[in-house]
């Protein structure tokens, strides 16, 4: 039986396609890949070990924190210190960002933002989780890295990936020159090329959004909603719903399949909920590599200016010819409008 190409192997062989790299960047994909497998590790005994629930502390973001949210995250950076090739780590689960300082990371020039583990919630119930990582070069050329270096817009990125511990754990990444996807062999323990050249199709019947929610939704939403529910032969309609909750699983299905996925601003999330540097960001690289389209209603997610480390952003993103149907039906309200609707006061770039 021939076995594919690991993600080493792979990582290897794709070095090519920058002429002037020195295999940092390779060695940075294959220190997350190592990680992922640890993480996979906990991940797959959770229900076995006293591990799952909640260590009690509480992020900048006034969330729970779960243990293994705090375990992945201290793999993830021990990983990179061990590494080498990253000098600043942004983290879902650090009100501050990182700076890595071991012996071997005094030249490093990557800074990486990540999500350790999205959508931590569902741990407790065995419903697929994830990993978002996005990784941008540092701009300065000396001295230690800053926050300048930092807030970068998502299309500076120049590699970006998640990783999902569902039925079987896969590893999706781009460096801009496409996707590809591996899954993990249990039984040699690598990620092997599975998904080459993943490309979302340009339509699909699924939209993904938590529907709870409807009436806090701006109103650009809810006229979507309503033409996904509308019956047409023509174009497939009704849609089918589907929101498992954990972004990373409902992306990576629609990007196989097809759809759209919404996370907009509400009246209890003014910016929305999820964070433009660890979870928008690098999916909508992928996205895009994909041939897909992310949004945020009005503007593409990658030219979005950043501010904050733990900025939020609202996203609209999938199937590019679902995307631009979403923007038509925002566009029917004027963004002042769509503020108006809530309290609290939304950003528009
Ligand atoms: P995290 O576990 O990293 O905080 O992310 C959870 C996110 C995302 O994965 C998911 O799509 C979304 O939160 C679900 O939020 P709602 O429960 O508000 O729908
Ligand atoms: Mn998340
Ligand atoms: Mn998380």
């Amino acid at each position: 039986m021939s076995i594919n190409m690991t993600l080493g192997q792979f990582i290897l062989e794709k070095q090519g396609d920058f002429p002037y790299a020195k295999g940092e960047l390779s060695r940075l994909l294959r220190d997350i890949g190592i990680a992922a497998k640890i993480v996979n590790r906990e991940v797959n005994k959770a229900g076995l070990v006293d591990i799952i629930g909640e260590v009690g502390s509480t992020n900048i973001q006034g969330e729970r924190q779960k243990k293994l949210d705090i375990y992945a995250n201290e793999q993830f950076i021990s990983a990179f210190q061990y590494g080498g090739e990253c000098c600043i780590v942004v983290s879902e689960e650090n009100d501050e960002f990182i700076h890595i300082e071991s012996e071997v990371s005094k030249d490093a020039k990557y800074i990486v933002a990540i999500d350790p583990l999205d959508g931590s919630s569902n741990i407790d119930v065995n419903v697929s989780v994830g990993t978002v990582f996005s990784i941008y070069r540092r701009k300065s050329v000396d001295g230690k890295a800053t926050l300048d270096d930092i807030l970068q817009k998502g299309v500076e990125q120049v590699a970006a990936g998640y990783v999902i511990y569902g039925s079987s754990t896969m590893l999706v990444y781009t460096t801009g020159k496409g996707v590809n996807g591996f899954t993990l062999d249990p039984s040699i323990g690598e990620f092997c090329l599975s998904h080459p050249d993943m490309r979302i199709p340009k339509d699909g019947t699924i939209y993904s959004i938590n529907e709870g929610y409807y009436t806090h939704f701006p109103d650009g939403v809810k006229k979507y909603i309503k033409y996904c529910q509308v019956e047409d032969s023509k174009t497939n309609r009704p849609y089918t719903s589907r929101y498992i909750g954990s972004m990373v699983a409902d992306i990576h299905r629609n990007i196989i399949l097809g759809g759209i996925f919404i996370y907009p601003i509400t009246a209890s999330a003014p910016n929305g909920k999820l964070r433009l540097v660890y979870e928008c960001n690098p999916i909508a690289f992928i996205i895009e590599q994909a041939g897909g389209k992310a949004s945020n209603g009005y503007q593409r997610i990658l030219d979005l200016e950043v501010t904050e480390l733990h900025q939020r952003s609202a996203i609209f993103m999938g199937s590019e010819n679902m995307v631009n149907k979403a923007e038509e039906m925002m566009a029917c309200f004027s963004p002042q409008q769509t503020k108006r609707n809530f309290e609290g006061t939304m950003v528009i770039q």
